[in-house]
């Protein structure tokens, strides 16, 4: 057993407590290699912003799981080093078993999700609570969810949302103990969000339910999934260095910047950041087509990514300048 708290992690209690108070959401970044971790701790040390390190069962065995530790680790000594204080914590994203969570726990892992959102509501209540138990034992968060996203993470998938209903939070929320909760009002995974060919006919998020669910539990982080914004910018740069993304449409920046004035305390952002990388390095090809040092491509990928992670922190979370 490796305890988080040997590594220099913290839970997310006290970073959801200040996000609350202050009016902003922490960032939820999934990372799977040495290039995304470097650019996700340069941009939140320098934008002094607390951040979520992500981590989805993919990644895990992408990775391997003893080398993700020691990258957990070794992004505590770069702030460190860097003379930061911003606190990081090492989530599991769409923990999809008990199993999986107490897995992750027993390796270092400060805080995970339990998805049962597939489940029935008292499936879904007993394996949360299951999680919760074991993972409350050693101090690591438990982040839980209500309602489906529509779209595909690793063996979690389904064709359309279904958007939480506000009258089973208080209830799950009781029952279970979770620490925070994920809800649906909108938002999907991936980089294909709505069914539309213009930016204009991007639908509104259901900010009804949200504020619903905020009377209900007040005071209670709510978590965002789905939420990049798809930049046009990228996808452009993409499609006109050989890639193909049609109607690809994400969640409007300023939509997000609303959400994370409520009490939305975590925004979970993947897509950005893989489209970011994409973007940066089919231009580096095109553009240089008798390079092949990966660190020419790689490089440019990760500075792409840092610019980006920057941005988020400063105009849309608010993350940006609290520690
Ligand atoms: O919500 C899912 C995240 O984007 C992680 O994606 O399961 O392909 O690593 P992944
Ligand atoms: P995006 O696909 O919108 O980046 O969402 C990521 C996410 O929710 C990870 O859990
Ligand atoms: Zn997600």
């Amino acid at each position: 057993m490796v305890s988080y708290k040997d590594l220099g992690l913290v839970n997310t209690k006290k970073m959801f407590k200040k996000a609350m108070k202050e009016g902003y959401a922490v960032p939820a970044y999934n990372f799977n290699n040495m290039e995304q971790l470097q650019a996700i701790i340069r941009a939140c040390v320098e934008t002094r912003s607390p951040v979520i390190l992500q981590v989805s069962s993919g990644a895990r065995k992408y990775a391997d799981q003893t080398l993700l530790r020691y990258m957990a680790m070794g992004a505590v000594e770069m702030v460190k080093v860097a003379k930061s204080k911003i606190p990081i914590a090492l989530h599991l994203d769409h923990g999809d078993s008990y199993e999986l969570c107490v897995s992750c726990i027993k390796s270092g892992f400060s805080s995970v999700m339990i998805d049962g959102s597939h489940l029935s509501f008292e499936e879904n209540i007993k394996l949360t609570k299951q999680v919760v138990d074991y993972a409350h034992k050693y101090d690591v968060t438990v982040e839980g969810e209500l309602g489906v996203l529509a779209g595909i993470e690793d063996d979690v998938q389904a064709e359309v949302s279904h958007y939480t209903d506000p009258a089973q939070v208080e209830e799950f929320v009781k029952q279970t103990g979770v620490d925070s909760l994920a809800i649906s009002i909108g938002t999907s995974h991936g980089a294909y969000k709505f069914k539309v060919s213009r930016q204009e006919d991007i639908p509104e998020l259901r900010f009804d339910i949200l504020e619903e669910c905020e009377k209900r539990l007040p005071g209670f982080p709510i978590v965002l999934h789905g939420a990049s914004s798809v930049p046009q910018e990228w996808v452009e740069i993409i499609n006109k260095y050989g890639g193909k993304l049609e109607n690809a449409f994400g969640v409007p920046e300023e939509q997000l910047r609303k959400a994370a004035k409520s009490a939305v305390c975590k925004i979970n952002i993947d897509s950005d950041g893989r489209l970011a990388m994409t973007g940066a390095i089919r231009k580096c090809f095109a553009e240089n087509p008798k390079e092949f040092d990966p660190r020419k491509y790689l490089g440019p990928a990760r500075d792409a990514l840092m610019q980006l992670y920057m941005h988020k922190n400063r105009n849309v979370l608010g993350s940006a300048d609290r520690y």
